[in-house]
């Protein structure tokens, strides 16, 4: 039969996601989900949609919570630009920025999904390798169309110090997009750069700090010029009515966002340090997950499965740099202690 897929997708390699497990005794601490609800203000919103509201298309650009989303952060409307999920706005950023053919830089290890991204898009992923300690030392020059800055980096959780993301802006040849889903977590962000880095975007999620993972929500910040671009090649209707209103509720209540990050950090710095009393070597997360270096002559990849068969889901990445180590989502104390549990037995 004639091949009927383009080969470039023929032979690609799909994204991995975490597994979303069924079942009410998992314990799920691998896809770094928010282990407290969203604010109540979401569930009132979503009491108020009536059959009118359904009926009809969303707002093509989400023009009230991008107004609320502007306010938020201090820029203008038409700074900013919100997708299903910041895994979208990604996605649009390799399509915007980048010809067919193109280079696309990251730091490595990091988000899994970039070079899946560029694949796709027909765009050569150039990794800029992590030092030994996991931190990053920037490049004399980015010679790419678009790089993808994690800040705090996925799966490690540190952060590039700001005043290297600005020379990484300055040194790059094209859009330097700063992944900024962990950024509530974290003591600072990379927002105030974007006055003085007319290349520099800030994408963030509502999937982490806000808790709402399930109404893929994200956006991203950058001048009008850039911003612009994206919006030209959106879906008319890329973000649902649900997700637009329930999302302008959590960030109306910010304040809810801010006492759940607080705990979820309190429990960080508990976890960190039994993790160490057993001989992990942790990082020093700016999120909220940690990735810990399992102690001399356990193997991350066997524990990773026994933890699984008890029902404690964990992340784990194969390969020669990340392959000791595992990522644990941080959630309430309860489940920590449970994690505990289950990680002394096994
Ligand atoms: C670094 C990083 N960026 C982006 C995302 C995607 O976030 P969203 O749920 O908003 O698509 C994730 C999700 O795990 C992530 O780790």
């Amino acid at each position: 039969m004639k091949n009927l897929i383009r080969p470039s997708v023929a032979a690609m390699h799909a994204y991995v996601p975490g597994e979303q497990p069924d079942g009410a005794d998992v314990l799920k601490l691998n896809t770094n989900e928010n282990p407290y609800p969203p604010s109540p203000k979401v569930f009132e919103a979503l009491g108020r949609v009536d059959a009118d509201i359904l009926r009809k298309y969303p707002h093509p650009s989400a023009g009230k919570l991008r107004s609320a989303l502007a306010e938020l952060h201090g820029v203008r409307p038409e700074q900013v630009f919100v997708g299903n999920g910041s895994d979208e706005v990604l996605a649009l950023c390799t399509r915007a920025f980048c010809e067919p053919g193109g280079r696309v830089g990251q730091m490595a290890p990091s988000y899994s999904l970039y070079p899946v991204l560029c694949e796709i898009a027909g765009l050569a992923c150039v990794e800029f390798p992590l030092e030994a300690d996991f931190s990053w030392r920037v490049p004399d020059r980015l010679d790419v169309s678009l790089f993808f800055l994690t800040r705090p980096n996925a799966p490690t959780g540190l952060c590039v110090p700001l005043d290297d993301v600005r020379a990484a802006a300055n040194r790059c040849d094209g859009v330097l997009l700063v992944d900024e889903a962990y950024a509530d977590f974290a003591e600072d962000d990379a927002v105030g750069l974007l006055n003085e880095c007319p290349n520099l975007m800030v994408s963030r999620s509502f999937s982490k700090s806000h808790g709402l993972a399930g109404i893929r929500m994200g956006y991203v910040l950058g001048s009008p010029e850039l911003v612009g671009a994206l919006d030209k090649i959106k879906d008319s209707y890329n973000t649902n009515v649900l997700s637009q209103r329930m999302a302008l509720a959590a960030i109306e209540d910010v304040s809810w966002m801010r006492s759940n990050v607080t705990a979820v950090r309190g429990t960080r710095h508990a976890t960190a340090k039994k993790l160490t009393e057993r001989g992990y070597e942790v990082l020093p997360s700016q999120t909220n997950f940690l990735f810990a270096k399992v102690p001399e002559g356990v193997d991350a990849a066997e524990l990773h499965a026994k933890l699984r068969a008890r029902n404690v889901y964990l992340r784990h990445f194969p390969g020669p740099r990340t392959g000791p180590y595992l990522r644990i989502t941080v959630g309430t104390d309860a489940q920590m202690e449970r994690f505990f549990r289950v990680l002394d037995q096994a």
